[in-house]
């Protein structure tokens, strides 16, 4: 855990898997956070996950308990967006991945928010010019900043520019992410899955296709990318821990963007439609237990 000089007032809207960890990594480096969900119930789930994964930092030596207690005295929940924004530096909205859902989040969060804060989305693959289309003359100050699972452990945030992103919100962006640890790339021409959710998408859908050919099993499949390439999981096995669903929404997205290329395979469309989506539903790729 960094004490950090610069602290800033974060909030960061939807505290799902992606939100909580965002604004854990954000208290971690001395932030001041807001988390925001549309339920109570829903803010202490995200809680409680802020806290085993806490736990599991003190259990490795990495913090103490001290520090947790901290962290988690940096983290305010709400379930109103005006009351999270109203002072803050940096809001970044981490909602599901539709762009009706994410114009309604930022509209309200640019009506609420301090005229210099920088607006950020977290989406992995939808234009950041359209969703920040909401935004009219404040759309200089919306900026992609797409960070991974898990957003604590992960090294990278890509930034995006959208058509309207300032060079300046693009630079307060960059040095937020610095501040967090963290190294960025930038993707300057706003488009559909930017750099890295083009990447993964290309690398599962061939993973697919050659477990369809018969060429080889998905372990075999999965452990040739890990040892050949240096990769933490293969992409099946990726693919079954983010969700099939999502997966497949995001290879629909890519395929009306930039055609043929992305085109879902049947087979992916069919484990969706059967309920096969991965770890959440116990059998994807793979099988799971219960647990
Ligand atoms: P999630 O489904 O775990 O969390 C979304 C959260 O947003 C839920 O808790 C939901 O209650 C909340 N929410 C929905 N509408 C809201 C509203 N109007 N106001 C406040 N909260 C609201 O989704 P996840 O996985 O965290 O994804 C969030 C975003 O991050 C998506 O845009 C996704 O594409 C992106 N992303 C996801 C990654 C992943 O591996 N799961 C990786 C990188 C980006």
């Amino acid at each position: 855990m960094v004490e950090n000089k610069n602290t800033q007032r974060v909030a960061v809207v939807g505290g799902g898997v992606m939100g909580n960890g965002i604004a854990q990594l954000s208290a971690m480096n001395g932030h001041d956070v807001w988390l925001v969900d549309l339920e109570e119930e829903r803010l202490g789930t995200a809680l409680g996950s802020i806290g085993s994964s806490l736990d599991r930092f003190v259990k490795s030596g990495k913090i103490d308990d001290e520090e947790r207690a901290a962290v988690l005295g940096r983290i305010r929940t709400t379930t109103r967006i005006p009351e999270a924004v109203i002072d803050v530096d940096i809001a970044i909205e981490a909602v599901l991945e539709r762009l009706d859902v994410k114009h309604e989040v930022i509209y309200e969060i640019a009506q609420h928010a301090p005229k210099a804060a920088v607006l950020g989305s977290n989406t992995s693959q939808i234009s950041i010019t359209a969703i920040g289309s909401v935004l009219g003359e404040d759309a200089h100050r919306f900026v992609g900043m797409h960070f991974f699972n898990p957003a604590v452990l992960m090294r990278l945030v890509e930034l995006i520019q959208g058509l309207e992103t300032s060079p300046e919100t693009l630079e307060r962006a960059q040095n937020f992410a610095k501040s967090l640890g963290k190294e960025t790339v930038v993707c300057r021409k706003d488009s559909p899955g930017f750099l890295t959710s083009r990447f993964s998408a290309i690398l599962r859908m061939e993973a697919l296709h050659m477990l369809e050919e018969g060429l080889a099993t998905a372990e075999d499949i999965d452990k040739a990318v890990k040892l050949a390439f240096n990769h933490p999981m293969g992409p099946l096995e990726l693919g079954d821990f983010n969700g099939l669903d999502t997966y497949l929404d995001a290879l629909q997205g890519l395929y009306a963007a930039h055609g043929e290329r992305f085109r879902p395979p049947v087979e992916l469309k069919n484990m969706v439609a059967a309920g096969r989506l991965g770890r959440k539903s116990g059998r994807g790729f793979y099988e799971y237990g219960a647990d």
